[in-house]
């Protein structure tokens, strides 16, 4: 028998307001079609004024909470992948636990920007299979929209701001791929391509909050090659191929992407969730948001193999394999 971390609870939020493409075409310039078709994406949530990433993620953790039958109380540990949270310091993961009412336990922040989410699964598990908590809530949350420059076209149109959030509770299995958990884990980074996605403010450089710059091809170029290298490489460490794989749930950054992401793994898109058209980018927040879509959805059920798969600033990118 051993430990593992099980999935016992999903949920999102996503706020009121919905930008479509048409909004942005009458202040940059851009079009309905260009987005579309580079993309994928047709619409996207922004967070109000005074509505905060903390306040995303505990609308999330709220559901997540409530689909497991669980209370904040029954939680051990927070962990909270944003790279855009309220304040410099304390961590979005212990303003979530205030505003849930947790007054126990403890939570911390994960910064692996749009790979943010599998960082923050694999960190979550190993506090699992440790011992260190028996339930652990991750949330991925976001407002990109707070480090977006609304003159740049080639980045504005394509982000977005939301969370959603997972419970896992520790569980015994029989060390098998049918146990129901986290299975396979694949993490990496390349501190060498730092220039091509990043923020250009931070505390300890400018005192700014800076705004996202990235080369949109050079990350392309990555992205296509490697998220399929690492979600074979965590299928690979089970034994498994695509063939074995009910859903894969990506990064939601591109269609074209995501598309050729499937291809490179022989799954088809009828076993590939995706979100992106109605979400946009949404950094951390995407691959948490898509398992509470496609779980609502009726495409996501019990026992399903997952496959997610994120890369972003850094290069920071992974995967992890979840049957559900
Ligand atoms: O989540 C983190 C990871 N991020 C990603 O995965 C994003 C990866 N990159 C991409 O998704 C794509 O590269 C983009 C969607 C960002 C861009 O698509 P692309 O096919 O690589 O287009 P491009 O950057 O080569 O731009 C093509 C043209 C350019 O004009 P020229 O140089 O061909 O005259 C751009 O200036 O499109 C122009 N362009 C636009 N036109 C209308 C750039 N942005 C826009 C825009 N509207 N919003």
């Amino acid at each position: 028998m051993i430990r593992r971390a099980v999935v016992k609870g999903v949920g999102h939020y996503l706020p009121k307001r919905v930008v479509e493409n048409a909004e942005l075409e009458k202040t940059v310039d851009t079009t309905d079609d260009w987005i579309r078709s580079r993309s994928g994406i047709e619409r996207r949530h922004i967070a109000a004024k005074g509505e905060f990433t903390s306040d995303l993620g505990a609308a999330a953790a709220k559901a997540a909470l409530d689909n497991a039958g669980m209370s904040a109380d029954d939680i051990d540990a927070i962990v909270v992948a944003t790279s855009t949270p309220d304040l410099t310091f304390p961590s979005c993961a212990t303003m979530i636990q205030n505003k849930l009412g947790m007054t126990k336990g403890y939570g911390f922040d994960i910064q692996a920007v749009c790979a943010g989410f599998v960082f923050a699964l694999t960190n979550a598990n190993a506090l699992i299979v440790s011992g260190q908590a028996e339930r652990v809530l991750v949330i991925g949350a976001e407002t990109f929209s707070r480090i977006m420059d609304w003159e740049d076209r080639a980045t504005c149109v394509l982000f977005g701001d939301g969370a959603g959030a997972l419970v896992l509770e520790a569980a015994e299995g029989e060390g098998t791929n049918d146990d129901r958990g986290l299975l396979a884990f694949d993490l990496n980074s390349d501190g060498r391509h730092k220039d091509i996605l990043y923020v250009d403010g931070g505390v300890s450089s400018n005192q700014q909050t800076g705004f996202l710059r990235m080369q949109g091809k050079e990350v392309f170029r990555h992205a296509v090659e490697k998220l399929a290298a690492t979600a074979h490489t965590s299928l690979d460490k089970l034994n498994m191929t695509g063939d074995d794989v009910d859903w894969i749930v990506p990064h939601q950054a591109n269609l074209r992407i995501i598309k050729g992401t499937a291809n490179r793994m022989g799954v088809g898109m009828d076993r590939v969730v995706v979100t992106v058209s109605d979400h946009g980018n949404t950094s951390a927040a995407s691959i948490p948001l898509a398992l509470s879509v496609g779980v609502e959805r009726g495409q996501i059920k019990q026992g399903h193999v997952i496959v997610t798969e994120a890369i972003g600033g850094g290069l920071a990118w992974g995967s992890v394999v979840i049957r559900w």
